[in-house]
């Protein structure tokens, strides 16, 4: 009997601890700017600079006030400045975003992001954004931004930005990950490398197996 409780307490304990890696883990000291190791074991994360050697420029990016080009088939340019641009990000839990619309329909197309909330804020434009929640209710939330109006999408949900308006949209965002990932639906659903086998999605997706090969053949630009 005591035996079996041990092992229920274990499992939830290594439960707990499973559910709380899908976030990032608080810093055990100051810094700990990232620096490549080729040779070395995986972490999760990055390995750290010595401290002696880190200056200013491990915490310091420039130029998210260029814009960027969103001639592509999406019509949106996501600028991610995440611990890849700042390595002085690792281990702690935040980085940012610019992402550029094109007028008149620019599209930062159904995505997730499987490690990070975000936080946007719009600059310039006129934004149509939305999320939809988890299985059963699958509950749809949208909103009709403008310049200085901010929105939510929570942690791993499913969300979008529409540009609505006739001018360029510009929008910053905060996510809560050194390393947020971002998972573009139709991208990782017809554009896998190798191609699901289409009787898979034929079914998921109620379509004919024709129009699964079409969409499995057309180009899926990452706007990332
Ligand atoms: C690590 O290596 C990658 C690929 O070579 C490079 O893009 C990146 O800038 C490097 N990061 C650091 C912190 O040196
Ligand atoms: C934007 O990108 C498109 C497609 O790559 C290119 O044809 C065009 O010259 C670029 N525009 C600018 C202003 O760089």
């Amino acid at each position: 009997m005591e035996g079996l409780k041990f092992v229920a307490v274990f499992v939830l304990l290594a439960l707990a601890s499973s559910l709380a890696s899908a976030f990032d883990p608080s810093p055990l000291q100051d810094f700990c700017v990232a620096i490549n190791e080729t040779d070395g074991v995986f972490v999760n994360g990055k390995f750290c600079k010595d401290p002696k050697l880190v200056t200013e420029k491990d915490f310091f990016y420039s130029g998210l006030n260029i814009p960027q080009n969103t001639s592509n088939p999406v019509g949106s340019t996501v600028t991610p400045v995440n611990v890849a641009q700042i390595p002085g990000l690792n281990t702690l839990g935040i980085s940012l975003a610019r992402i550029d619309y094109a007028p008149y329909g620019g599209l930062n197309p159904p995505h997730t992001h499987p490690r990070g909330t975000e936080i946007l804020v719009v600059l310039e434009g006129t934004l149509y954004v939305g999320f939809v929640t988890s299985n059963p209710e699958n509950r749809l939330f949208t909103k009709v931004l403008n310049t200085g109006d901010v929105f939510v999408f929570p942690i791993g949900l499913i969300h979008f930005q529409f540009n609505v308006g006739k001018t360029n949209a510009v929008a910053f965002s905060g996510l809560s990950s050194q390393n947020p990932g971002v998972i573009t639906i139709a991208n990782a659903v017809f554009g896998s490398e190798p191609p699901i086998n289409p009787d898979v999605l034929a079914k998921a997706f109620q379509l004919d197996k024709n129009v699964v090969s079409y969409l499995q053949k057309q180009f899926w630009w990452d706007n990332n």
